[in-house]
């Protein structure tokens, strides 16, 4: 079948929990192997059991190139990558003129991403299929994430220039922008329990399912993104947002 679905090797990064460990879950069961980034190892012990030599998790931050070497040397390791998802993100609210704010968060969410990418570029397969990570915040406003969502932005406008310079050589790059989803992120804000809580009812009105999405809705979005069946699809930013951005 033309659309089969069949990588033989997968890295994602931030696979520890939330959207990554979803995205990693759902290419194990696709059959593929998976090299897994993140700073602890988290719900992927869980898999580390289930999937066995599938499954090869890698201590490492994605701000510090000593790690991404060390990710690239594993991966040369395995053979090439048919599919590669740097997911690893972080979001804190700050003032939207704290600056060192933005720094923050770009070297994980912007810089973090575009090295990890850099780092596998000669380990990728042809026809290798990339997927950033956006937010739909990018399409709204919410105060005191102006950084957070500044970070995705400029990612995802690099992306659209640089989906076109890795065409030749049979690279496939575009992006996922979830909506909000249910994942730990949400409790790293600052914000206390009572301020969580007020935040998550303001945001379910806006849904259009009036709940958050599971991080399952998400990566099965990421995989259609990675598979054979987006084939003609460049540059691209997918929102995911059970419909927040149409209110
Ligand atoms: N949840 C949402 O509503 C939502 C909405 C829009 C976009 N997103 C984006 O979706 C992506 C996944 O977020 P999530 O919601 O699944 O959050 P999450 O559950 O908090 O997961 C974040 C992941 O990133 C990893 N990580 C953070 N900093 C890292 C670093 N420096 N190096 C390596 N790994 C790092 C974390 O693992 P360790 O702590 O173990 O390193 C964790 O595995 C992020 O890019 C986020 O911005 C989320």
């Amino acid at each position: 079948m033309h659309n089969e679905f069949k990588p033989n090797l997968s890295v994602v990064t931030g696979a520890s929990s939330g959207i990554g460990l979803a995205v990693t879950r759902r290419l194990l069961e696709s059959g593929s192997k998976v090299v897994a980034m993140s700073r602890q190892i988290g719900g992927l012990g869980e898999l580390v059991e289930r999937f066995g030599d599938m499954l090869s998790w890698l201590p490492g931050d994605v701000t510090r190139v000593a790690d991404l070497a060390r990710l690239a040397q594993r991966v040369g390791t395995l053979g090439q990558v048919d599919c590669l998802v740097p997911n690893a993100g972080i979001a804190q609210l700050a003032d939207g003129l704290d600056l060192a704010a933005f720094d923050r968060q770009w070297a994980v969410n912007g810089a973090g991403a575009l090295n990890t990418l850099s780092s596998l570029r000669k380990h990728l397969a042809p026809e290798a299929s990339v997927v950033f990570i956006g937010t739909f915040l990018e399409q709204a406003t919410f105060a005191g994430l102006a950084a957070y969502i500044a970070s995705k932005a400029a990612l995802r406008a690099q992306m659209r220039t640089l989906a076109v310079e890795l065409v030749p050589h049979g690279v496939r790059l575009n992006m996922v922008s979830p909506g909000p989803t249910a994942t730990p992120i949400w409790g790293t804000l600052g914000l206390d329990e009572q301020a969580l809580g007020s935040v998550a009812n303001t945001v379910n009105q806006r849904l259009l399912t009036g709940q958050f999405l599971e991080p399952q809705a998400v990566a099965d979005v990421i995989l259609f993104q990675l598979s054979r069946g987006a084939r003609g699809v460049y540059g691209q930013d997918w929102i995911v947002d059970n419909g927040y951005t149409l209110r």
